[in-house]
């Protein structure tokens, strides 16, 4: 048993120096490429990460920049939310003008106009108005009292002076400045009591008249464009 042992003893050992060499000749040759593979791999994790942590930095520093008080950038979102909201309002604007259109009324410098194709009395023609959302027209320009003279109409507008006599008013309160009354209007005719206002003579550029507010007309109301 012993002799047997002894006589196998070499031969084991043999065996596994052999195979320990060409084991460790074999690992030498293999560990050559994996051990720069392994470093590169390092490498660009490493690089990576670097890039991660610069990245961070960078997005913290501009955070940081962009949203402090002292920085530029306040003024940029509010103009930004300026925009946003002048855009907005034009949209609304738009929206409104469009679907008013649709209902019959004028568009015509930032005002919504519509004209009746019925008469009233000027009390009358302003209630009417005001359940449309609107008022009787208020003329504040040339251009506009050319826009109210273009229907060829006897038409009631804004302006009164029933509150108390010779001091006209328009239907905001303000009090008149520029008119367009006709030559030799107001003039209460014959006595009577003419205290609302009335596109008479419409074919002439002063074409205002007071008449009776009893009188039945046709009438203009308006209302700002934008909702
Ligand atoms: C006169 C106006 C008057 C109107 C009454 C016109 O002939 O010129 O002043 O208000 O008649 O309807
Ligand atoms: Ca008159």
């Amino acid at each position: 048993m012993a002799r047997f042992v002894r006589r196998h003893e070499p031969e084991i050992m043999e065996v596994n120096e052999d195979h320990l060499m060409r084991a460790n000749s074999f690992e030498g040759r293999q560990e050559a490429p994996q051990k720069h593979g392994g470093r590169l791999w390092r490498v660009v994790g490493v690089s990576f990460g670097l890039l991660c942590i610069l990245q961070a930095a960078l997005n913290v520093s501009l955070r940081l920049t962009l949203y402090s008080s002292d920085s530029v950038t306040p003024d940029i979102e509010t103009g930004c939310k300026a925009l946003t909201e002048e855009r907005d309002l034009m949209e609304r604007k738009l929206n409104n003008i469009d679907k008013h259109t649709q209902q019959g009324w004028l568009y015509f410098s930032h005002s919504l106009y519509y004209v009746s194709s019925t008469k009233n009395t000027w009390k009358g023609s302003r209630e009417d108005c005001r359940q449309r959302g609107a008022d009787l027209v208020i003329i504040n320009s040339r251009e506009e009292q050319d826009f109210t003279r273009q229907f060829k109409k006897l038409i009631w507008f804004g302006l009164t002076d029933s509150e108390t006599e010779g001091i006209w008013k328009w239907v905001d309160g303000s009090t008149l400045t520029t008119s367009y009354w006709h030559h030799g209007e107001p003039n209460s005719d014959q006595g009577r009591n003419e205290d609302c206002g009335e596109i008479m003579f419409f074919n002439l550029t002063n074409s205002w008249n007071d008449e009776s507010c009893d009188s039945q007309n046709f009438w203009i109301c308006e209302k700002t464009a934008a909702p």
